[in-house]
């Protein structure tokens, strides 16, 4: 038998993982605002220094941040949502963390093969087209992340609460089966 339980729970995320979270959305944003816009910049040696220690610190905070995330803490998605849909945001949070470390160790590998030399050759070609096309994916997922967490806020299920600190559920409505 399904009942409504009506109640006022605390975010299930530490404040620490918000912290994160919400610090990584800054970095990104950053990433996305000083990207950068023809291969020709990197002859600049400190925009060329500037953009390695960027990517160098935006992964080893991903890295440190998903095992943060994984070993820590479990998502707030509510136990009786159907499998698909807890499978879903699996897969999408799963799929942002490797988009996002695929973007970095691309932009570490044009950054490599930029200081040997590499031009216009079809190798550097590639590692370009690469790193674009993950940047094209992150938009896309980042996208679906975001539509998804509005779906939860209007649910009122208390997902959204758990990690975004406005707009806040006061009354969290979770269906639980009995
Ligand atoms: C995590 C760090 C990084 C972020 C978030 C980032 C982000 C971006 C974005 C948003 C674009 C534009 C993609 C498009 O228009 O489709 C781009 C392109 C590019 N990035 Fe990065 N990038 C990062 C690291 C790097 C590094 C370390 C290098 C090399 C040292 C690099 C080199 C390039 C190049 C060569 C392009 C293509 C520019 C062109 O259109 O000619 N990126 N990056
Ligand atoms: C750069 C943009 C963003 C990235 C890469 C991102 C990534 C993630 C990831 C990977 C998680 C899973 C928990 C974790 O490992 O930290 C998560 C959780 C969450 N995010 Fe984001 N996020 C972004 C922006 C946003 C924005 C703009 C919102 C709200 C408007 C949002 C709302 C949430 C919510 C509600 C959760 C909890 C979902 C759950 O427990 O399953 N995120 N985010």
């Amino acid at each position: 038998m399904k009942v409504l339980k009506d109640d006022f729970e605390k975010p299930k995320y530490s404040f620490f993982a918000r912290f994160l979270h919400w610090c990584f959305v800054i970095i990104f944003a950053y990433g996305i605002y000083k990207q950068v816009d023809d291969i020709n910049q990197l002859d600049d040696i400190s925009f060329f220094r500037t953009e390695i220690i960027f990517a160098s610190v935006f992964l080893l905070f991903l890295i440190f941040r998903f095992f943060y995330m994984t070993k820590t803490q479990k998502t707030s998605i509510p136990e009786d949502t159907p499998k698909s849909q807890k499978f879903a945001a699996k897969i999408v949070h799963l799929s942002m963390y490797i988009c996002l470390a695929g973007i970095a160790i691309s932009g570490l590998l044009i950054g490599y093969f930029f200081s040997l030399g590499f031009r216009d050759e079809l190798l550097m070609n590639i590692i370009v087209g690469t790193h674009e096309f993950f940047v094209s994916i992150i938009y896309w997922l980042i996208s679906f992340h975001v539509i998804a967490a509005i779906y939860h806020r209007l649910k009122n299920d208390g997902v959204w609460s758990s990690m975004v600190p406005i707009w806040k559920e006061r009354k969290i409505n979770r269906e639980k089966s009995q």
